[in-house]
């Protein structure tokens, strides 16, 4: 009897997403000490545009500042079709002291050949230079690595924003290279810096630990 209503009273366990597919289209819920990444709603829109019409946070990545609350809520209406779609794509950041949105870390490519995903980042100003993003990415590398099962993860930034490559040298990325004048931002061909992890890299890492 106490066997039977237990299982009526306790939610079963969450089962883990079986492929990626199933993974980019479930997003589950990832949780640190002091962030939570979860799914992103039009309910977040206007958290998202307070830092996401910032011209500092917009610098160094491939979108421009938002200048109205509707371009967040395109953002995040293309986010959630990505999820509909199983297609790769981004949760939101909140941090769980103030309850509020304060960046994405998502997924930008996926190469399913090469088991190997490429992540990317932003947070508000207002969160920057207190460890938040190493927190956030060591936690994705970490479902990247048991979770999803992949081979391997790239990231890259620009050289002009070294604040992100901290970010993954800290979080036990390797520096592979400067792919000179690679990419087009905001009318000026920029320098590149990639940077990758293997799983062979982070299970050492984890078993040193
Ligand atoms: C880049 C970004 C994600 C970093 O997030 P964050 O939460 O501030 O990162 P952390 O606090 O975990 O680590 C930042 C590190 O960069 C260092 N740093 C900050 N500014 C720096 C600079 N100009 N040059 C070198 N290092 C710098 C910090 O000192 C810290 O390193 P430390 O812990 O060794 O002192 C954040 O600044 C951001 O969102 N910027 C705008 C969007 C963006 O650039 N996204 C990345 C695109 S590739």
């Amino acid at each position: 009897m106490l066997r039977f209503l237990t299982r009526l009273t306790t939610p079963a366990p969450e089962k883990k997403p079986a492929t990626p597919q199933e993974y980019f289209s479930r997003m589950p819920p990832v949780e640190t000490p002091r962030l939570l990444l979860r799914r992103m709603t039009l309910r977040d829109a206007s958290d998202m545009y307070a830092y996401s019409r910032d011209e500092e946070v917009a610098r160094h990545v491939l979108w421009t500042a938002h200048t109205s609350i509707w371009e967040t809520k395109a953002y995040i209406r293309w986010v959630m079709q990505q999820y509909r779609l199983g297609a790769p794509s981004s949760w939101c950041i909140v941090d769980k002291a103030g309850g509020h949105v304060v960046g994405t870390i998502g997924f930008m490519t996926w190469q399913p050949d090469n088991a190997t995903v490429e992540v990317g980042y932003s947070l508000s100003r207002s969160h920057w230079n207190r460890g938040f993003m190493t927190e956030a990415l060591t936690a994705v590398l970490q479902e990247c690595f048991t979770t999803l099962r992949l081979h391997r993860v790239e990231a890259q930034h620009f050289s002009a924003n070294p604040a992100s490559g901290r970010v993954m040298a800290k979080c036990g990325m390797t520096h592979e290279g400067t792919l000179r004048r690679r990419i087009c931002n905001k009318g000026e061909f920029m320098d590149v810096e990639m940077w990758g992890i293997l799983r062979a890299d982070w299970e050492a890492r984890h078993t040193a630990e």
